[in-house]
């Protein structure tokens, strides 16, 4: 365990960060241990994987434990489906290519999306088309309450739109140990996304011929495009949710602003694209001192160079404060707040 602990290089967001306290668990038996010490202590604890999720503020009270908890196992399901179970402290995107290069499809969508399994789980990664938890056979979890592992049904971790138990009251006592993906016998290419319709087109390919990995470097070519690569610049991906509303406020915004753009949910909601707002808004490319909204992406909100957690948070509440103002509609961070 190390004191004063600086957490800059730990996030991609990069914001200058100091822990009192930080270490590294691998094994139950050192998170175990660290927890105890933390309690004996008194001090909070904080969990973090690869920081891809996460702002980190200049001052964390108390304990900040990485999950580094390593592991890839393949066996197959009863029904053929292959299971592969890869450990919390994974890099999410090795595991996409590991399972790739063996010849298994099922998690090309989700490529290059930065953060561990862990991470992935907890906020239930989605891109083009395909959300993890329709990926997912089980996870195994460590229940700080009871002191005890268990093993969760991906019923029961309650997945919605990045959402899932763990970021409830009824889960905030679980540590994600383990995932285990389930990976179909019979692949078929996911690709109503229109940036990959076109990419597709573009490569003279169709949703029939086109295999597993090159749908995955389609994948990779047109997040590139979009997203900043957080070892050039910083940033947490997208910073806010989609917002989820009524038909009745979608059309009423509809009439007023007839370019907005939204997508038709079942059971009369309407999800609209939170970047699509910022920008109306008038912050895609906005500049704050060391903080702003990404120039190619206004859903980004980007670390210039040494910014603060504080100066990142201040720029998203003027954000929610200008949508909100100019379209009654509340957005809602995605990442976490280490602090
Ligand atoms: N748009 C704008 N201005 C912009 C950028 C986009 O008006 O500056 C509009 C465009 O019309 C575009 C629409 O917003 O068609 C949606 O943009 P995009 O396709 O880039 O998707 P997104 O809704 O911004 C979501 C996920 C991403 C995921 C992509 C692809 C959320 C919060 N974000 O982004 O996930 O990669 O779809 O599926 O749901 C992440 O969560 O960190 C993330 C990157």
């Amino acid at each position: 365990m190390q004191a004063h602990y600086p957490l800059d290089g730990l996030t991609t967001l990069g914001t200058q960060a100091k822990a009192d306290y930080f270490a590294e668990a691998s094994t139950l038996d050192e998170l175990e241990g660290l927890l105890a010490e933390a309690t004996a202590n008194d001090w909070p604890v904080h969990f973090l994987g690869a920081g891809a999720n996460t702002i980190a503020m200049s001052h964390v009270k108390g304990l900040v434990i990485k999950i580094a908890f390593k592991g890839y196992e393949v066996a197959a399901a009863p029904n053929g489906d292959v299971l592969v179970k890869c450990g919390a402290g994974e890099i999410f995107d090795d595991i996409v290519r590991r399972t790739l290069q063996a010849g298994l499809g099922g998690l090309e969508n989700l490529s290059a999306i930065p953060g561990t399994v862990g991470g992935a789980v907890v906020q239930n990664i989605g891109a083009y088309g395909v959300e993890l938890a329709e990926r997912l056979a089980s996870i195994t979890v460590y229940d700080r309450a009871q002191k005890v592992v268990r093993v969760l049904s991906v019923e029961e971790c309650d997945f919605r739109y990045r959402h899932s138990i763990m970021k409830t009251e009824a889960g905030q006592s679980f540590v994600v140990l383990s995932a285990t993906l389930r990976l179909p016998s019979v692949w078929t290419a996911v690709t109503g996304y229109k940036d990959l319709e076109m990419e597709l087109e573009a490569r003279g390919l169709t949703p029939s011929t086109v295999t597993a990995s090159e749908l995955s470097e389609i994948v990779r070519t047109v997040r590139a495009r979009k997203l900043p690569d957080p070892k050039v610049l910083g940033n947490a991906g997208s910073f806010f949710t989609n917002p989820i509303i009524s038909k009745v406020h979608w059309h009423e915004l509809l009439t007023d602003h007839p370019s907005l753009v939204y997508y038709r949910l079942g059971g009369g909601r309407m999800k609209l694209a939170a970047a699509w707002l910022i920008e109306a808004a008038g912050y895609k490319g906005h500049v704050s001192g060391m903080v702003g909204v990404y120039d190619h992406h206004a859903l980004i909100l980007v670390n210039r160079g040494g910014a603060t957690g504080e100066a990142v948070l201040a720029l998203a509440e003027e954000i929610i404060q200008a949508v909100k103002k100019r379209f009654g509609v509340t957005l809602v961070m995605e990442p976490v707040i280490l602090g």
